[in-house]
């Protein structure tokens, strides 16, 4: 990030982010009230933002709290954020928190724009995907117990779980893990998990126990577009460890290849066949969305 502009959006206004503050009784401060979205940008393009908002709006119906902005209007302030932090491949993050009451108190009042307005705030993240290869040397995962709640399908700001996971991989001195639950995989600790076994294409299917990501989707697309088998079923934490592949997929990682799990060799021991064609394809993607 450092030198480049960082203006953000808060409520209505575009500032510096050094000037952006908040109150400390923000319920998104206190309680973690409040649901987020990540965007990736391909030279100003917004990828899948349509998508992004649907789930915005999902998560926002599962925490009962209000959408502020009409789509159009979400697209606007993005456009103009974007113009206020120029540079080619970035992300937009943004998150509604549900305010700031008078009292600290988990009790949710009725939606009141005037009374209890959402806290509205929006960001670019300076993230480039890195290089192909770098992502086609892989990263080394562990496999961790999956503590989370049964509501993992709302993108909110509540992170202390995953934090907490990401720090068992930290610890491990690996890139990241992915998420057992009941013996069967959910994600990874901000990415959704994809199997390669037999020239086929698994992923664990959407529900409370995983966020339905957006990359998650357009790899499905782009793979039944091109005649590569997929099924959405369950994995078991065994079946891993005789997967030809194994990938964690999104909007920051995009497709990243798992070549260490708990210090076993992935496959090969380096990134699939299936994962060049597919990453080549997803590439081609974003080389289409950028010209449009
Ligand atoms: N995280 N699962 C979890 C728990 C996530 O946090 C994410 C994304 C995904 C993948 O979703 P998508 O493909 O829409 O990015 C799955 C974002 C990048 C983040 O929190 O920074």
């Amino acid at each position: 990030m450092s030198n480049e502009a960082n203006i953000v959006y808060l409520n209505g206004s575009y500032l510096p982010v050094e000037e952006a503050t908040i109150s400390v009784m923000d319920r998104g401060f206190l309680f973690g009230d409040g649901v987020y979205e990540v965007m990736p940008v391909f030279g100003n393009k917004l990828l899948r933002v349509d998508g992004h908002l649907q789930r915005l709006q999902n998560s926002m119906n599962r925490v009962s709290l209000q959408n502020p902005y009409p789509d159009q209007q979400w697209k606007n302030m993005f456009t103009e954020l974007l113009e206020k932090n120029p540079g080619d491949d970035r992300a937009v993050y943004l998150q509604v928190s549900r305010g700031t009451y008078p009292a600290r108190d988990l009790k949710i009042k009725p939606y009141d724009e005037t009374l209890y307005p959402p806290t509205i705030f929006a960001m670019i993240l300076h993230v480039t995907p890195p290089a192909i290869e770098v992502v086609s040397s892989g990263i080394s995962v562990i496999t961790v117990d999956d503590f989370r709640w049964h509501a993992c399908d709302i993108k909110s700001t509540s992170l202390l779980g995953s934090v907490m996971l990401k720090h068992q991989a930290t610890e491990a001195d690996v890139e990241d893990a992915i998420l057992i639950r009941d013996g069967f995989v959910t994600e990874g600790t901000a990415s959704n998990v994809f199997l390669v076994k037999d020239g086929v294409l698994i992923t664990p299917p959407t529900g409370k126990q995983l966020l339905p990501g957006i990359t998650r989707d357009l790899v499905i697309e782009i793979a039944e577009n091109n005649a590569i088998l997929v099924e959405q079923r369950e994995i078991s934490e065994a079946e891993l460890y005789t997967a030809d592949e194994l990938w964690m997929t999104s909007s920051t990682r995009e497709i990243a290849p798992v070549i260490k799990l708990n210090g076993n060799t992935v496959g090969s021991g380096a990134a699939g066949s299936m994962w060049k064609r597919v990453m080549g394809l997803y590439q081609d993607y974003k080389t289409l969305l950028r010209q449009q």
